[in-house]
């Protein structure tokens, strides 16, 4: 860990910041395989400006309900603990909620991902019996600012109303409303989280748009540094407001006022040794956005998961890279041994996967980052 004398009292940073190394002593050198994230589909029924993983039409070999279950019983008997299932829109499946019982009738901590237009009362009432962990819709702006960057009139009604009727009939359920911050909507997140706290959300998001998929045709609305950061301060006051909410967010930690217990930073990383993705062909990497890169390791219909994971090098690949030297700004700063660092996937479509947070580079570039945060 680093020697800085500053001490972040966030017991958030406990759970989600352990490092490579505490990891390696804890499981005394084999880490087991915690999380998976599944895309079960790269059907939609939106088309969004800024998708991340161009979704739409149905890939002609996804996975078949068969394939799926196949593959929870594999990852379980890993001893997986965590399952997030995503897509495209995973309730442009029919059987979406079939792969939830089954998921979470292995006791498996399960987080959806969802746009929820295409549920109804019905299906919330069944997924209310299940045992979900959390629900996250997303919600990017007020209705018209939402509806121009999901590119489809009448969503934001419809994603508002299954919201409202889940936050109703859950009960153990946390739900999550996340916003992915552009410069359409940067003005208008504080009256989104202020929303979400209406429409009964246990919990608001943020996350910073990136490049990736269709959004690499959205350069000029990528949030500079200094509007995420005049964000986070918009919310401050309206989580100190109601401290029953807390901020979960995927912005890197140096945007937050992580000594605040109602931030809940995410410094877990898209590549550790503890996190598989599988995308919606059943081919694995370490994130399912992955699988076109060197770090597709082939695919679950033809091989096991420990096959794929384990035996094939994928998982040292990803700690070999993990313990690689950081580059730029990540070399000097507190979180450096917690967080991996910028999206890999950016990384390497970008040409360099030890490449800094371009975000965070500019952030110390323009002066703006936080003396706190740097390492001496
Ligand atoms: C790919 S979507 C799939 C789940 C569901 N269809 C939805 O929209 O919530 C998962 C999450 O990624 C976010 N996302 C998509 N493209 C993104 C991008 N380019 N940058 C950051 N987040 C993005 C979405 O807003 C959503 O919160
Ligand atoms: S972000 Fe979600 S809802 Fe929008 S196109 Fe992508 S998968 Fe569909
Ligand atoms: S500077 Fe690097 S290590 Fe620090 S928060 Fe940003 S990405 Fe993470």
């Amino acid at each position: 860990m680093s020697d800085k004398s500053f001490s972040i009292e966030n017991e958030n940073l406990r759970i989600h910041g352990t490092s490579l190394d505490d990891m390696l002593q804890i499981f005394d050198g084999e880490i087991p395989l915690q999380k998976a994230q599944i895309e079960c589909t790269l059907g939609c029924n939106l088309n969004c400006l800024h998708c991340s993983v161009s979704a739409g039409q149905v890939r002609k070999d996804e996975l078949s309900f068969g394939d799926i279950l196949r593959f929870i019983d594999e990852f379980y008997a890993e001893g997986g603990l965590y399952i997030v299932i995503s897509g495209g829109e995973p309730f442009s499946r029919s059987d979406t909620i079939d792969i939830i019982e089954y998921a979470t009738d292995y006791g498996l901590s399960t987080v959806l991902l969802t746009n929820g237009t295409l549920l109804n009362e019905e299906m919330i009432e069944r997924l209310s019996q299940l045992k979900i962990y959390e629900m996250q819709f997303s919600v990017d702006g007020l209705r018209e600012t939402h509806d121009r960057f999901r590119n489809t009139a009448g969503c934001f009604d419809k994603t508002l109303k299954s919201i409202r009727i889940a936050s109703e009939k859950f009960k153990n359920t946390r739900i999550l409303v996340k916003s992915t911050v552009s410069k359409f909507n940067v003005h208008e997140i504080k009256d989104v989280a202020r929303l979400a706290i209406d429409t009964g959300a246990d919990m608001y998001a943020i996350q910073s748009l990136m490049p990736c998929g269709r959004a690499w045709q959205l350069s000029e609305h990528y949030p500079s540094p200094g509007e995420i950061l005049e964000v986070v301060r918009s919310l401050i006051g309206l989580f100190e407001e109601n401290p029953r909410y807390s901020i979960g967010t995927q912005v890197k930690p140096v945007f937050l006022p992580v000594e605040v217990p109602s931030f809940f930073p995410y410094l877990g990383s898209c590549l550790s040794p503890t996190l598989v993705g599988m995308d919606s062909r059943g081919d694995i990497a370490p994130c399912s956005v992955m699988t076109d890169t060197f770090l597709r390791a082939g695919n679950i219909k033809r091989k096991g998961l420990r096959e794929l994971w384990r035996n094939s090098g994928l998982c040292d690949k990803v700690m070999e890279i993990l313990k690689r030297e950081k580059k730029g700004i990540c070399k000097k700063c507190y979180f450096k041994d917690t967080c991996s660092g910028v999206c890999k996937k950016l990384a390497i479509d970008m040409g360099d996967i030890d490449l800094p947070s371009p975000l965070c580079q500019q952030l110390y570039d323009s002066g703006l980052f936080p003396e706190k945060y740097l390492l001496t």
